[in-house]
C-alpha cells in the first residue's frame, strides 16, 4: 500500500464556488456607477429573470438568505396552527415554523429517499394542520405526487424546503414547480451561492407580488404598508455575484457529477456502505454525497468520522443530531423517539463526504482509500 499523505490544508465537505475575482470587478464598477445598492436594483431584476429561465420556473423572488425566505413563505400563505415536517434536515426548516408561532409536527422519513415518508403523513394530520413542509433532502426529490395527493385531500398547503435542490428535475421538469411554494438557499455552502442568499419560487404573479411586498417590510408604495413584512431583500452585490455564478454553474455541476460517479464506482461493492441510488428520470445536482454505514461496515460512523479528521478530512454528519434533539423541539409529542425510528437510525449512520467542483483527484482518492480500507488502518 502506498503511504498516505495527510493533506496540508484541511479538506472540508464543501468549498464555495468562486469565479476569478477579476471577473467580478466590472459588476462592482457598475454598482458604484449607478449607486443602487439594494431595493430591486438592476442586477436583482436580471438575476430573478435569469434564474427563472435557468431553473425552468415561472416566478422567483430573491431573498437575503434561505431562512428568511422560509419564514416569509409561511407568512405569504398565511400558515398557522400545525405544520407537518421532517426532523431530518438543517434546523432552519423547523425554526421557520417557530418564528411564525406554528407548531411543528415531526413525521418519520423514508429509509431510501431520506425524505418525509408520505405513508406516515396522514396519521399526523389534526384539525389544526394547515400545511406540509417537506425537504428535498440532499437535493433528492420528495415523492411530490403522493404529497400533493394528501395535501389536496385534506386541503393543506405545501411549501418545499428546496434549499438543497437547485437545478434538480424530475421527469416533468423542475422539482421547484411542485407544491404551492419552494424555497431555495444560496448560502456559501450550496451548489449555487450568492455568499448569503435565497429565493422563493412561486407560480403566479399575484403570489410574487405579495412575497415582494413581504420582503420589503410590507410596503406596496412609499406610504402604504399592507402586511407585517420583514427586511428580506437581496443586495445588488449578492445579485451581481449570482449572475456571475450562473455563468459557471453547468461546468460546476459537471465537476460535481464526476466526483459523485467516482465515489459510486469506488463504493459499488463495498460491504456495509450504502449510498443514495439514482431515480429514473431525475436530474440530480450532486449537492452532497451522503453514505450510510451499516452494521457490515468494519467501523461505526463516528469512528470513521474521527479517523478522517486525523487525516485532516472534515466530513459532516448531516443530519445529526436530528432537529428533534434540540431543546426547543425535544418536548414536542412528535419528537418522541418511537415516532422517528428511521430518522434516528439514519442520523447515527450517515456521513457526508467532500464534494465540490475544486476537489482534486488526489484528495478524492485519499478519501476513497480511507473509506475502503477502514478495517485495516
Ligand atoms: C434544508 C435547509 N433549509 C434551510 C436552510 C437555510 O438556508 P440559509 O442558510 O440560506 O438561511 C439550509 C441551509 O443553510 C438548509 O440546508
Amino acid at each position: 500500500m502506498t503511504e498516505l499523505k495527510v493533506p496540508q490544508n484541511p479538506l472540508f465537505v464543501t468549498q464555495p464556488l468562486l469565479p476569478p475575482l477579476a471577473e467580478f470587478i466590472p459588476y462592482l464598477q457598475e454598482i458604484w456607477e449607478n449607486k443602487q445598492l439594494t431595493n430591486n436594483g438592476p442586477f436583482h431584476q436580471q438575476l430573478e429573470a435569469e434564474l427563472a429561465a435557468y431553473l425552468g420556473v415561472k416566478h422567483i423572488s430573491l431573498f437575503t438568505n434561505g431562512t428568511i425566505a422560509l419564514v416569509t413563505a409561511l407568512q405569504a400563505l398565511r400558515i398557522t396552527g400545525e405544520v407537518i415536517t421532517t426532523p431530518y434536515s438543517f434546523v432552519a426548516t423547523a425554526h421557520s415554523l417557530l418564528w411564525n408561532g406554528i407548531k411543528p409536527v415531526f413525521v418519520d422519513i423514508d429509509p431510501n429517499s431520506m425524505n418525509l415518508d408520505p405513508a406516515k403523513i396522514e396519521a399526523a394530520i389534526t384539525p389544526q394542520t394547515t400545511a406540509i413542509l417537506p425537504v428535498h433532502c440532499y437535493g433528492h426529490p420528495c415523492d411530490v405526487d403522493r404529497i400533493e395527493k394528501i395535501a389536496d385531500n385534506y386541503g393543506l398547503k405545501v411549501i418545499y424546503d428546496a434549499a438543497h435542490a437547485f437545478g434538480v428535475q424530475n421527469a416533468e421538469g423542475s422539482i421547484l414547480n411542485h407544491g404551492d411554494l419552494s424555497v431555495l438557499s444560496f448560502h456559501a455552502t450550496k451548489v449555487f451561492n450568492t455568499f448569503e442568499g435565497g429565493a422563493i419560487v412561486c407560480h403566479s404573479e399575484k403570489d410574487k407580488r405579495r412575497i415582494d411586498h413581504l420582503k420589503n417590510f410590507g410596503f406596496v408604495d412609499d406610504a402604504t404598508v399592507v402586511s407585517l413584512g420583514i427586511n428580506g431583500k437581496m443586495s445588488e452585490v449578492n445579485a451581481a455575484f449570482g449572475l456571475l455564478q450562473l455563468k459557471g454553474i453547468d461546468v460546476a455541476l459537471a465537476k460535481r457529477k464526476r466526483i459523485s460517479d467516482r465515489y459510486r464506482a469506488a463504493f459499488k461493492d463495498l460491504k456495509g456502505l450504502r449510498y443514495l441510488e439514482d431515480v429514473a428520470g431525475e436530474v440530480p445536482n450532486f449537492a452532497y454525497f451522503p453514505v450510510l454505514l451499516e452494521d457490515a461496515y468494519p467501523i461505526d460512523r463516528d469512528t470513521l468520522f474521527a479517523r478522517l479528521k486525523q487525516h485532516n478530512i472534515f466530513a459532516r454528519r448531516y443530519f445529526y443530531p436530528l432537529i428533534t434533539e434540540f431543546p426547543m423541539y425535544r418536548g414536542l409529542p412528535s419528537a418522541e423517539h418511537g415516532n422517528l425510528i428511521v430518522a434516528r437510525q439514519l442520523a447515527s449512520k450517515v456521513l457526508c463526504l467532500p464534494i465540490f467542483p475544486a476537489l482534486t483527484d488526489d484528495s478524492l482518492e485519499l478519501v476513497i482509500h480511507l473509506i475502503k480500507n477502514a478495517g485495516e488502518l
